[in-house]
Order: structure tokens, then sequence, then C-alpha cells
């Protein structure tokens, strides 16, 4: 049964902490929170926004049985070792697609770390994109089939993901028709015109329309429109600020910016504007930052959808 009132929480690999605004966004009072995380920024972002987190460091330095019966364990271990789209300084090494290697020794700390706190409910993510054969070893690991579900449903981002977990969920969420045109920003700054390399080389796709600013046919993912009434891509973790530019109609376009991409994933606007170091001092995050932080984060309200079948558990209980 889950405590009460208040909700204790681990949470691994936890970036900005998407899954902390995700249990605001379903309802649940949270007593302690303990987020595991080693990248810097996204601590700063995470304690700017919830000063009361547990940063407790990296997760291969943890004995995780003093959390032992705790409520909920968390976590999406990263996925640039394992996914097919793959940037920075990863993607120079070898696509992982076999349970060993970097990537599944992460994912093992979750494993390990569900054995020693024996949470009631557990959340795993990863992303649908990873191997057969590593899906499989996780879905032997903990022991439940994934769920398949896209963040499309909530938000005007195409983002396929699976989720570990022994949260009670039923179907998957109303669609609420969200589109590229619902989470536009009004900023002349950011709106452009065609030049010639543009206007000579452009071809519509279903999509999108592509161009091609090379002059080599390389058409490549980032010289992109996307269609102010359909969804927009996979945000992914980097060179985001080029990849979602947006069609406002003839010759004219729109180049991103952050809120947007925050929008995408249904997190406040301005959740990532800034950080708060360990000495209290407040520091303006860095744009390309930002964009990294999100990339790498949940869809809130795919979360919060998630969570909401543990509230309904939670109710239950306590009537
Ligand atoms: C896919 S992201 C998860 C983002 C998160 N779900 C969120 O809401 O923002 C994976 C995270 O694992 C973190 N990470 C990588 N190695 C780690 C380690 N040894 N200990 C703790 N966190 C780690 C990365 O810095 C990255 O932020």
């Amino acid at each position: 049964m889950l405590s009460e009132n208040e909700l204790r929480v681990l949470s691994l690999f936890d970036g900005i902490s998407c899954g902390r605004i995700a249990l605001d966004r379903a309802g649940f009072k949270v007593k302690d929170y303990y987020a595991y995380e080693i990248e810097q920024n996204a601590i700063k972002i995470s304690r700017y926004n919830y000063p009361s987190i547990y940063q407790c460091g990296d997760v291969f330095d943890e004995d995780f049985s003093k959390y032992d019966g705790i409520d909920l364990l968390i976590g999406g271990s990263p996925c640039q070792f394992w996914a097919s789209s793959k940037c920075s300084k990863t993607a120079k090494k070898k696509r992982e697609v076999k349970p060993d290697g970097e990537g599944w020794n992460l994912f093992m700390q979750y494993v390990r770390a569900l054995h020693e706190s024996k949470p009631k409910y557990f959340l795993y993510e990863n992303n649908y994109g990873i191997g057969e054969e590593i899906q499989a070893a996780i879905t032997k690991e903990l022991c439940v089939e994934p769920v398949l579900l896209d963040s499309q449903l909530v938000s005007a981002q195409r983002r396929k993901r699976l989720y570990w977990t022994n949260i009670p969920i039923k179907g998957e969420p109303e669609n609420r028709g969200i589109l590229v045109k619902d989470v536009i920003v009004n900023d002349s700054e950011l709106i452009k015109q065609f030049d010639d390399r543009i206007r000579n080389t452009l071809v519509k796709c279903e999509n999108y329309i592509k161009y091609d600013l090379s002059g080599k046919g390389h058409f490549s993912q980032q010289d992109r429109m996307y269609f102010l009434d359909n969804k927009a891509p996979t945000v992914p973790r980097c060179r985001t600020e080029t990849k979602f530019n947006v069609w406002l109609g003839g010759e004219t376009y729109k180049k991103t910016c952050p809120v947007e991409i925050e929008r995408l994933q249904t997190l406040p606007d301005g959740y990532t504007e800034f950080g708060l170091n360990e000495d209290g001092s407040i520091v303006k995050m860095p744009k390309t930052r930002r964009f990294e932080a999100i990339g790498n984060g949940w869809t809130v309200d795919m979360i919060a959808w998630i969570f909401s079948f543990m509230k309904e558990k939670q109710d239950a209980n306590n009537s």
C-alpha cells in the first residue's frame, strides 16, 4: 500500500526531474524525493525548480537498501548507447545491441536499486528504438512486459517510448489533438525568409518540407520545415535548435526557441531558463544546455498519466 499522504520517491538518472513535475500534475504530495544525477546543468535546473529534492549523485556509488520499502522508484537510463539515432561523442562509438557494455551497466544499476529498495511501484523508461535483444533482456530483468506509448497523444511531438512498470495502467491517454501551431511562440526575431538555396531545392514531403543547404543533395535532417497543422518530430538531445523549423506559409518560416521545445515535452514554460548553484546563486542557463536537458527529459504529461493509475490505487487504499 502507498504511504497515505505523502510519497517517498527514488529517482535514478533524474535529469531535470520531469518525474517530480509529473507527480505534482497527477496530484500527489511528495515528502522525500531522492535524485541520482551527475550532469551539473540538469542538477542546477532541477535545484532551481525543486530546492527540496535531495541531490545524491552517482548511481554507482549508492547502496539503495537504505530506501527499503520506498513508495516509488523511477528512471530511464541513458539511451544513447542503444538508440539508432545517436549524436555527440557516444555516436562515434558503436551502437550497443546486446545486453552488455556501458548502456547495460547503467541499466543494471536501476535493477540493483529495484532489488535493494523493493519499492511498491516502479517505472522504467527507454527509447522505442533500442535493439530487440536489449528490450527482451530488460523485460527479463524487470519481470513485466513494456508498454509502448507515443507522446503525440498528449503533446505536439511524436515520441515513441517503452515503459516497464507495475503501475496498473489501462489503455492509453486520450488524444488531445495538440499540433505544432499550439506550441508556437510569437517572436518576430525568429521569423525568417527563404533564401535561394531553400527556394531552389525545396521538396514537399508528407510530414515536412525538405531543402538542401549543402548543395550536394544531402537533404540533412536539420534542413526541414514542419507544418503548423501537423506534429513535430521527436525532440532530440543535440542540435535541437536547428531541427525544428516551422513553415509559416509562402516563403516564411520560423526558427525555434527553448520554450517551444519545453512545450513539446509538456514542461512548464521557462522551466529550464534558470539554474541554482550549490552556493545558492541563480544562473541563467545557456540555450544549448536548455535544449540538451529538455531533449533528455520525459514528456511530463505522459508520465503524469501513468502515475494517475497509482493515484487511483492510493485513493482506493485510503477509502
Ligand atoms: C535519459 S536521461 C533521463 C532524464 C530524466 N528522466 C529527466 O526527467 O530529465 C539520463 C540521465 O542519466 C544521467 N546519468 C548518466 N550516468 C549517470 C550516473 N552514473 N549516475 C546518475 N545519473 C547518470 C545523465 O546525466 C542523464 O541526465
